[in-house]
This record gives C-alpha cells, structure tokens and sequence, in this order.
C-alpha cells in the first residue's frame, strides 16, 4: 500500500473539505428512501398492539374494511406461511416477533398492516383495526415483578477478570462503591422509518434508510425465500442513523409481501410515536462500580457489575464492561454482565451503544474517588494512565488520553477550579467544573471497491457504503483524490445500493478507516496498471524507472527526479481508460471476510477483539455547569472536548462529528429520557414534543480540539474513526460537575432540577 501513515504529524491531517452532497442536500434533490419514485404505489399504515404482553383474542376489521380506497389488511391470521424466517434481532440473532402469531411480546408490536390507495385511507383504516386481546400484567423495567435475569458476556466472549479483586480492595486505602443508572432514550433520527417495496416479477427492490445495504438484502431473501440475487436494496442518502438503522426491525419484509400480495408497490413511512416500539433504543442499565486505591491514588482494584434491560426473547446486550475494564492500570478486575429480561420491545445500538452507559458509571466513580482521595481528578487519570490494556496485558495501538487532558485543560482553565464542592460561584449561581474520559475502540472491516479513471483525469468509485449523515462518500472522495492526485471535484462516488461492491455495515464508527482502505487498495491497482504500461514503453519518459517508486499527484504519473508524464498520455497507454476492482479484508479477518459481508453478516476487527494491540481512540471532556442557587436550574455555559483518533480524513468533519457527540453527551446528562408507564409497559413521551433534546440556547459553546496522533499499527492509514468518540464521557463530565458546583452527587441520568432541591 502505497498510502502509508505519514511521517509528519501534521500531515496526518487531510484538509477541511465541505461534504461533497452538501448541495443536494440543501436544495432538497438529495433522494431519500421515501421520496424515490416509483409507478402508482399504495401506501400502507401500521397496526400497533395497545397491550405490552399477552395475545391477540381476534380481529374486526369490517369497519375498517369499509373506509374508501382499503386495499388490503395483512394479520397472522392471513399471511399463510408468507414469511420463511422471522427477522433477528440487532445481533442477528432471536427477537421479538410481528405476524407470525398471535403473540405480543411489547406494547407498540406490528399486529397488522393495512393497504390503501393513499396514506390518509390507511391511516383512517388502521385506526378502525378492533382488536381482541387477551392480555397479561406487563413487567417493563428493573423493579417490576415477573422480570427475569440472565448472566451475560460481553462480545469478547468473557467478562474481563485479572488478577485477586479481594486481594485487591484488602490493599487499598481509600474505596468507592458506588450504584448508577442511565435511562432509556430513542435515537429519533430525524427522518423516519420507511420502506417501498417494488416487485418486477422474481426480482424485488427495497428503498429503505439503513447503515447495510447488503444486510438488507440477504435478510429479506432469507425471510421472503427468495435468492439474494432477486433482491436490490437501496439507500442513497440516510437522514440520521445512530444505529437505529443497522437491523432489528420487523416491518421491512411485510411491506415486501404486501406488496407481492397486491401486485403493486406499497410505501410505508411509520410514525414518529411507531418509530420508539418497531424499532430499537438504547436500554436502560444500572451498574454497580467498586474502585479501590492507595493513598496515591493507584488503583489496586476495579469491579464493575452492568445491567441491561432487554426483550424476552433476545440475548443482545453492549456488554460495555469490556471498555471500562481496559481504562486504567487497575491490576485486579472484575466484571459481570446482566440481562434483564422484560416485556419490552429489543434494544439495539445507539450512538456507543457500551460506552455511553458503562463510562457514565466508571467516570463518576472515579471522580468519586478523587474527592475521597482529595486529588484533582484529571491528576486521578494521569496516576492511573497507561500505555497496556490492564486486560489482555498488551500494548494500546496508541494512547493519547493524557495529552487531551492537558490540551483540553489549558484551553478551559482548568487550572482555575477550586477543588473544594459547592466553593465557586457567580451571583446567584453556583459554579462547577467536571472531567471524564472518552474512549471508543478502533474498529475496520472488509470491504470493496470498484474504480474507473479515465483520460479526462476524472474517477468514479462504486462502494456500497453508507451515507448516514457522517459524510462517508465524502470520506470515498477525499481517498481516491488524494491517492489518485486528482481534485475532488473530479471523482464521482456512488454509494447506498446492494449493487455495488460491498462494504460491512456502518456501525462501530468503522465506516472511514474500512471504505478508505478500500479505496486506496482501488487506487493503488490503478497506480501499479499505469506504471508498470509507463516504465515498459520505450518512448515515454519513465522507461526503465522502478514502477513502485511511480506515484499519481498533480494530474501526472511522477518518477524519480520529477520524470513525469501527463496522467492523458499515461492513460493512453492502457486504452485510455482504467477499471479495477478491489477488495480489502484487514489483517486479523479471515479472507473470506467479504463473503461473509456479501452474505448479509457484518464481521469488524474490533479493537478490544484484536490479538495484537488494543485499538481505542481517546479523548477528554472538561464542563462548566452552573447550577441556580434558588431555582435549582441546570446550565452548561461552555465545554471544552480534546480528541486523538490517529488520522483525520476530513477535519472539518470530524469537527462536527465529535461537536455533535459531545452535544449529545450533554442531552444524555440533562435531557434525554424516554419515560416508560410501569403499570402498561408503555413509553409515554414517544413524540418530538415529549422527548428532549437540548437546542442552540442549551449548548452555546462546545469547543473541539483534535490532538495530532499517528498510529502505525491500527491500520494501514492510521485511521481510529470519530464517529462514536465524541458522545463517550460527557454525561459524567456533566454529573462531575453538577457534584463540583453544589457538593451533590446524582447518580442517575437524567440530572433534573429536582435532583438538587
Ligand atoms: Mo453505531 S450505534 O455502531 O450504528
């Protein structure tokens, strides 16, 4: 590979480049799932069980039979054996089901779909749907009755465990054991969950927002029985993800026999208040955390026991034990993971699906431990820093916490804070600063590419990768320009169609370092094809050069001493024209990776997975809260992120990337909840309007730092991924200094005004 890791830090960073659909997008030509035009479709509405567990008793669907333009109404009781295999869960595996009977596993289940010549009729209809049940008491979280609990692990196969924990806590001189719980959110991305289905005889199309195109399509063969070859899917461009749109929903393949039922496309856009049970949501968890130190502040033991609530049925769980076990330099651990099985819809991922829950914990317990050591608490890491994972005992990729420490705390002035609680204050405010840790493993997968550059000077690339808002194809563009020494403007990226070469789903914030790798391979085939033509022919001004040492910049083919030829001339040579064809499966996967991938099932190199290092980014949050003195009010005037992720494709946006993840962290902490009604199972503040979200007035400054980092060792590029970093930590960096300015410790998210009266 000729596109190594630059020697000169600086270099590490790309240029900030503007996303290349950002026209598309604003002026509304960018097509998404949904606005896709096919001929006369009909248009389909969801019925949802009002009950969160029990079965359905029947149906009476005459009244809504009745309503002008009803096409169809699809219910267990007549889709035959229509399905051949159910739809999995977010891990692929066992979930919650939708018509295959008459069972009801959470409120808000798909009990039927109706079909009618225009979206208002099927809405009208769905709602005249009467449905019998025969209903059970409901258990829907933690402390209600008739949940039950299972023992887990982590993906790693093991809960991390070194060393004597007993031992441990018996040598320290100063212990913290403490219990936390963070509550259920929804990713609410803001385009909604849709799917148009269109048969041409055998071969079926899906439009459809997902992070895995090919995914799509070999589940949908698999539970239509069909040949994955008869199945298109496609997704230009996604309005928001955050791993909603990874798998794990039922509707897609009724919509497909809907409309193979009816002869007709069926378009389905399901509602904001549908979009909370027919798909996932990140699970409430608690925790319990048990640090133990000496009087210096060195761990000598860390314990962490998480909880997740999860379906009946399912066994997914994030396992985020993993992450929090690698932190520090603790040489005794233990861990445990738990499901706890309730009558709920099956959680999924959303946006670090371990990190976010598991680090709120271990971050507050390790500032909990700093005031009991009465250490400041960035001091608190620094003791405890290091360049192992405490786990398998072998060295980070790279490791850059502590120099995000400092970048973030001399920009903040952090050297201002007074270690004392509830000491600082402005007016009628109290004031508080507050840290912690973000970290998120450095994931890659298999994936392909296909590349044609012509004589014009201008690329296009094919790579089914996905546009979910995180400027992937921008990221394509950027690697093949680079590689190619070519502008952007002059490569062409398609992405988002099981049609083109497949790439592992957009998930685990492996999106960047997979598609580049994939595409610089591309790039260096085409290199290697113009110059061993360049250096063969007696007439050209390369003739006799090695061909390795040839590089594409400026438009040309470049030799040793400057030799140059025009990229035209060089091109002429090869027809004019040159295509390839790449496929990059990383060290550490087997070869057959990519089959695996074409076959529907995402395999990643996961950085706490990895047998040579462990691969994480890292990163630091520093707040300010300010906290009313008589109204309780709960402000965050301003935070200051550092991040190191090893090489930035695109600063401008990483930037974004990692500002909108701290602002997330921020909502994690102060805003997000989705409240659950214990006695029905139910959400009751499934709408934009009952769930919050922090606005511009709640986040006015939210500074980003990137720290330069080179990583030899992650991949080939260098590259660690931004995508799911910048949310990790922030909400105990908020809880931090809620405690910092008012002395109070709150221990479950969200932190509300009356928490602190
Ligand atoms: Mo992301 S939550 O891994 O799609």
């Amino acid at each position: 590979m000729t596109q190594a890791v630059p020697q000169d830090p600086a270099a590490l960073y790309g240029r900030a480049t503007p996303r290349i659909d950002g026209p598309a997008k604003v002026t509304g030509a960018a097509r998404y799932a949904s606005d896709e035009p096919v001929g006369h479709p009909a248009h389909a509405c969801l019925v949802t069980s009002a009950i969160a567990r029990g079965r359905v008793a029947g149906f009476d669907l005459a009244d809504a039979q009745r309503v002008p333009g009803v096409l169809d109404i699809l219910t267990h009781e007549n889709v035959g054996d229509a399905l051949k295999s159910s739809p999995p869960g977010p891990d692929g595996k066992e979930s919650t089901t939708t018509l295959e009977s008459d069972r009801i596993w959470h409120d808000g289940q798909i009990i039927a779909v109706v079909v009618a010549e225009s979206f208002e009729a099927a809405r009208d209809a769905a709602r005249r749907v009467v449905v019998r049940y025969h209903s059970e008491t409901p258990a829907g979280s933690f402390d209600d009755e008739g949940v039950t609990e299972e023992a887990s692990k982590p993906d790693s196969g093991e809960n991390p465990a070194r060393g004597d924990i007993t031992r441990g806590f018996a040598d320290a001189a100063v212990q913290v054991d403490a219990q936390y719980a963070t509550p259920t959110q929804h990713h609410n991305p803001i385009e909604l969950f849709t799917t148009t289905c269109v048969w041409e005889g055998e071969r079926l199309t899906v439009y459809e927002p997902s992070q895995f195109m090919h995914g799509v399509k070999a589940q949908l063969a698999k539970q239509l029985g069909i040949e994955p070859r008869n199945v298109r899917a496609i997704s230009r461009v996604v309005g928001g993800a955050f791993g909603s749109k990874g798998g794990g929903g039922g509707r897609t393949v009724w919509i497909a026999i809907a409309a193979r039922r009816l002869g007709r496309p069926v378009k389905l856009v399901a509602s904001r208040s549908q979009g909370f049970t027919i798909h996932t949501y990140r699970a409430e968890t608690r925790h319990r955390v048990r640090l133990g130190a000496t009087r210096d502040g060195r761990l000598t033991a860390l314990s962490h026991d998480g909880q997740e609530i999860g379906s009946r049925p399912s066994k997914y769980r994030v396992g985020g034990v993993d992450v929090t076990a690698r932190m520090y330099a603790s040489p005794n651990i233990a861990t445990s993971t738990t499901i706890v099985h309730a009558d709920r819809n099956t959680p999924g991922y959303m946006r670090a699906p371990p990190e976010t829950p598991y680090m709120f914990a271990l971050e507050s317990a390790m500032d909990e431990l700093a005031v009991a050591l009465a250490m400041d608490p960035i001091e608190l890491r620094r003791v405890n820093d290091t360049q192992t994972d405490p786990v398998s005992g072998r060295p980070f990729s790279s490791r850059s916490l502590m120099q995000c420490y400092d970048a973030a705390a001399a920009r903040f002035g952090w050297s201002r804070r007074n270690p004392a609680p509830a000491s600082m204050r402005d007016g009628d405010w109290m004031v508080g600063y507050g840290c912690a840790t973000a970290c998120y493993p450095s994931n890659v997968g298999a994936g392909a590419a296909r590349l044609a550059l012509d004589a014009t000077g201008k690329a296009s690339v094919a790579i089914a990768t996905h546009e979910i808002g995180t400027v992937a194809a921008t990221v394509v563009a950027i690697t093949a320009a680079r590689a190619l020494g070519i502008g952007i403007a002059d490569v062409a990226v398609a992405v988002g169609d099981s049609d083109l070469p497949a790439v592992v789903v957009a998930g685990g914030s492996n999106n960047a370092a997979t598609a580049a790798l994939a595409v610089a391979q591309a790039c260096e085939m085409v290199r290697a094809r113009l110059a061993e033509a360049a250096v063969a022919a007696p007439d050209g001004p390369l003739h006799f050069a090695d061909p390795a040492t040839l590089q594409l910049a400026g438009g040309a083919l470049v030799g040793p001493g400057n030799r140059r030829e025009a990229l035209a001339d060089a091109l002429k040579r090869v027809g004019g024209r040159v295509e390839v064809y790449a496929e990059h499966v990383p060290p550490g996967l087997p070869p057959t990776a990519l089959r695996t991938v074409e076959g529907g099932e995402s395999v990643m190199r996961r950085g706490t997975g990895r047998d040579d290092v462990t691969a994480f980014a890292f990163g630091a949050h520093l707040a300010e809260v300010r906290v009313h003195r008589w109204t309780r009010e709960i402000r965050v005037p301003r935070s200051v992120s550092a991040f190191a992720a090893g090489t930035i494709v695109n600063p401008l946006a990483a930037h974004s990337q990692l500002m909108g993840g701290a602002i997330w962290g921020i909502s994690a902490a102060l805003h997000e909840e989705t409240e659950l009604d214990p006695r029905a199972a139910r959400y009751v503040n499934d709408s934009l309007e009952g769930y919050l979200v922090p606005v511009n007035a709640d986040v006015p400054s939210v500074e980003v730092i990137i720290v330069p980092e080179q990583d030899t060792r992650v991949n080939e590029l260098g590259i660690k991924g931004v995508g799911e970093l910048g949310i990790v930590g922030m909400n105990a960096a908020i809880a931090n200094a809620v405690f910092h300015a008012t002395g109070k410790r709150i221990r479950e998210l969200p932190i509300r005004i009356e928490d602190l009266l």
